[in-house]
């Protein structure tokens, strides 16, 4: 288990932002040089390694049969100024799984692909944008053309420049059948440590709705322009704060955690704002609602300040994990002795897309106060060993041909 977190202290340390925590916005420098890690590892330890045009790395060990495949992954990607363990923990856990199958010379029937999936956090282009290649949710053209949000560049011409790097051996796209898929990651919560469990077994993954505003008013002097004479986005804005923060109840909860003020110059009424809103709910038609009925208020606001609204947005469904999964990850965690409790995600993965063609199912680790996407996010080395354990068992439980006979 050193070479877990040996994994995760050096991945860690791409990236890493002056007054602590890690930005490794997807197929950035950082996130090419955490990827040639990945990559060297995943050779390391017998894989045979390809990275597809959505830019995902794919390590392939071989089976008694072609396919269908089990896969297991997470993404590396880190959301500005994020921690270490958010997709990592996921991608060195399935990297030791492997170790540890060729080690103890586990005969799987199953071929295994351990994926690292582009983009999950969507900070650099798009969220989901490698798993949704992945699922063939996302065509090639549609992926290569998308503008970066991080840096000033296309996705294909970012991917180009890692391929260079890397001397990756290029595949269009993954072309075998998907039997089973695996997710271990950080709980991101504060469930697991107030239960005081070990593990937690994933029924289901939240849904996100994301509202993008472009509030445009008319930018003017602060000091001269009467307070009649205003087309003033701030107010909208402000105004939409307070809205997500009325809507969030029980089981939704809501951020508007993207502000970009144009000249955001303190003299100067702003001409433009760019905002974005994230709301997260169980439940698809709650979110549906939300999405009408926020929008509207957006352009109601802005109306009545004379501003501009120009509104986009998108709903990630919520989905359930397969039966059959969680069933072999609790048998799993039995065999270990450790203690679990069956739980929602709040947050999002790639297992939600990849549950689009295949069976998914995920594993949690602990989250020490309940924090993530920040610079103290943190899971007790213990906990992570434990997480890794069950994600080898797993797959040992469904892929070893003794328990499969052919
Ligand atoms: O936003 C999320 O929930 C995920 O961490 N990307
Ligand atoms: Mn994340
Ligand atoms: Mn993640």
């Amino acid at each position: 288990m050193d070479r877990v977190r040996k994994d995760i202290e050096n991945i860690g340390k791409i990236g890493k932002d002056p007054n602590g925590g890690v930005s490794r916005p997807a197929l950035s420098e950082a996130d090419i040089e955490a990827r040639m890690y990945v990559m060297r590892e995943m050779e390391e330890a017998g894989l045979k390694v390809y990275v597809d045009q959505g830019g995902n790395i794919i390590g392939i060990k071989e089976g008694e049969i072609n396919e269908p495949f089990i896969t297991t992954g997470s993404h590396i990607d880190t959301v500005l100024n994020g921690g270490i363990f958010d997709g990592v923990v996921g991608v060195v856990g399935g990297l030791e799984t492997i170790r540890l199958i060729n080690e103890n010379k586990i005969k799987n029937k199953f071929p295994i692909a351990l994926i690292v999936f582009t983009d999950e956090e969507g900070n650099s282009f798009t969220p989901f944008a490698g798993s949704k290649y992945f699922a063939g949710l996302l065509k090639k053209d549609e992926l290569h053309t998308i503008e970066g949000k991080y840096e000033n560049i296309k996705f294909g011409d970012a991917l180009k420049r890692f391929f260079e790097k890397s001397k990756a051996k290029v595949i269009e796209k993954f072309p075998y059948s998907i039997k089973n898929h695996f997710e271990l990651h950080v709980e991101q919560g504060p469930i697991l440590e107030k239960e005081g469990k070990d593990i937690g077994i994933v029924l289901g993954i939240v849904g996100v709705l994301r509202i993008w505003a472009n509030l445009e008013g008319k930018q003017s002097h602060a000091g001269t322009t009467p307070m009649n004479m205003r087309s003033d986005p701030s107010i909208p804005l402000a105004k939409t704060i307070l809205k997500v923060r009325e809507i969030a109840k029980k089981d939704i909860v809501g951020t508007l955690s993207y502000i970009n003020v144009f000249p955001n110059v303190v003299n100067v009424i702003p001409g433009s704002i760019k905002l974005g809103i994230d709301i997260r709910s169980l439940d698809k038609t709650e979110l549906e609602e939300l999405e009408k009925q926020i929008s509207k208020y957006i352009e109601d606001e802005s109306e009545k300040e004379k501003v501009k609204a120009n509104i986009s947005s998108y709903i990630e469904d919520p989905v359930l994990c397969a039966e059959e999964n969680i069933k072999t990850i609790e048998k799993s965690v039995n065999e270990l002795g450790y203690s679990y409790i069956k739980m929602p995600s709040r947050a999002v993965h790639d297992s939600q897309i990849m549950s689009r063609i295949t069976k998914i199912g995920m594993i949690f680790v602990p989250s020490k106060n309940g924090i993530s996407h920040a610079p103290d996010e943190w899971t007790d080395w213990n906990y992570i060993y434990k997480g890794v354990n069950v994600l080898y068992n797993t797959l040992k439980i469904i892929t070893e041909a003794k328990n499969n006979k052919l």
